[in-house]
């Protein structure tokens, strides 16, 4: 037994988390060939439970082989070798003690045409990022406005890896709704200027959303969770408020509260910055929003910084810090003084040199 919060447990349905720490989900670009991960990518995760992590994320999959990728060696997870990749890797986590999550994702606007067998790339409107594509330094070509026959192509592509995900024994599935891939191109008004029911106002804008968690949820049996990633800023044009205020931010988790998911994951910058304008950080206003468990994100480095968001949140997670020191649980259970570490230090999560 402890009295520190950040090593108390925490129930989510049936899933019981030992602590409050979490592994952010880290793309890694390590798949070669067959869309499968290095092994020693798979061992760093298993690492990371090993060494105290409540929860291990995977690093976001794609969900389709046309247009969905965004970034060279992504992982998928819908052939049986896929599969039976992961398989090993979650059964090893989940022996380490600590829940294995699968994170899927389809990049949408910020696709790379070049690694998509598609040759094009697709979005709510024909609208790019304004910014250049950090990995090329090239122009975001123009996607193609989704049409009706895209949507519930791009729908079937989330079921389909989430169905991969519950084949392989993973404890839960994410859909990242974050960091202006499509599902958050989809709920913002800055890349969503659509003019039939999927764009408007924000009941609309929330509808591809919408489809998307319940056919997902179809296939993912009650008894494994379905998490939600949202927020307010994408990797590119990453100045810009996707939301217009806190009224529109509350209005947003609201409707994502009423649908059937089980934990709504709030990623940031830096978790205790006030958020649009008001005192409040994004976590007490969602907080404010919604009683479904939160997980927070966003230079959460030490003891001190994880304490602090945990006073609005149910679960801390952490990118950098978890991903640059193998021993970072145990450090923060010893209220050890650690770095904040930066983007720059985390691009070795790129190497082909495995990390601790
Ligand atoms: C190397 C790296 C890869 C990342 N890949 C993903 C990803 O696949 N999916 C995702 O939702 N976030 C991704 N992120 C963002 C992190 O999950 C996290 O939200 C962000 O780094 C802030 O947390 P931190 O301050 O603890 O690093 C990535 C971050 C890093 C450093």
């Amino acid at each position: 037994m402890t009295d520190d919060p950040i090593f108390s447990p925490f129930s989510i349905k049936n899933h019981r988390l030992r602590n409050r720490l979490g592994v952010a989900p880290m793309t890694r670009m390590s798949s070669v060939s067959d869309s499968i991960p290095r092994q020693d990518v798979f061992d760093f995760l298993v690492r990371r439970a090993a060494n105290g992590a409540a929860l291990v994320y995977t690093e976001a999959i794609v969900t389709d082989y046309e247009s969905s990728q965004g970034y060279p060696g992504q992982a998928r997870l819908t052939t049986q070798r896929q599969i039976d990749a992961w398989a090993a890797t979650v059964e090893k986590i989940r022996a380490q003690g600590a829940l294995a999550i699968m994170q899927m994702f389809h990049c949408g606007r910020m696709a790379w045409p070049e690694v998509n067998p598609a040759g094009r790339s697709i979005g709510p409107s024909a609208l790019a990022p304004k910014q250049l594509n950090p990995l090329t330094q090239a122009p975001y070509p123009l996607p193609d406005a989704m049409s009706r026959f895209d949507i519930p192509h791009v729908i079937q592509g989330f079921v389909e890896t989430a169905k991969g995900a519950v084949a392989a024994g993973f404890d839960g599935v994410e859909i990242h709704g974050a960091h202006g891939y499509l599902i958050n191109q989809f709920l913002s008004s800055y890349s969503n200027r659509r003019e039939d029911d999927y764009g408007g106002v924000l009941a609309n804008r929330f509808r591809f959303a919408r489809e998307v968690i319940r056919a997902v949820r179809q296939v993912v049996p009650s008894d494994r969770l379905l998490a939600f990633r949202i927020s307010n800023w994408g990797i590119a044009d990453p100045e810009v408020s996707l939301f217009q205020d806190a009224a529109e931010w509350q209005a947003l988790i609201r409707l994502l509260a009423a649908e059937p998911v089980d934990v709504i994951s709030v990623s940031t910058y830096r978790f205790s910055d006030a958020a649009f304008g008001t005192a409040k950080t994004m976590a007490q206003l969602t907080r404010e929003a919604t009683t479904l468990p939160l997980m927070i994100c966003g230079q959460i480095h030490d003891h001190k910084s994880a304490e602090q968001a945990l006073q609005h949140a149910d679960i801390a997670l952490s990118a950098k810090s978890v991903l640059l020191n193998p021993d970072w649980v145990e450090d923060v259970r010893r209220g050890k003084a650690l770095p904040l570490y930066s983007s720059q230090e985390a691009n070795v999560a790129y190497t082909t040199e495995p990390l601790l």
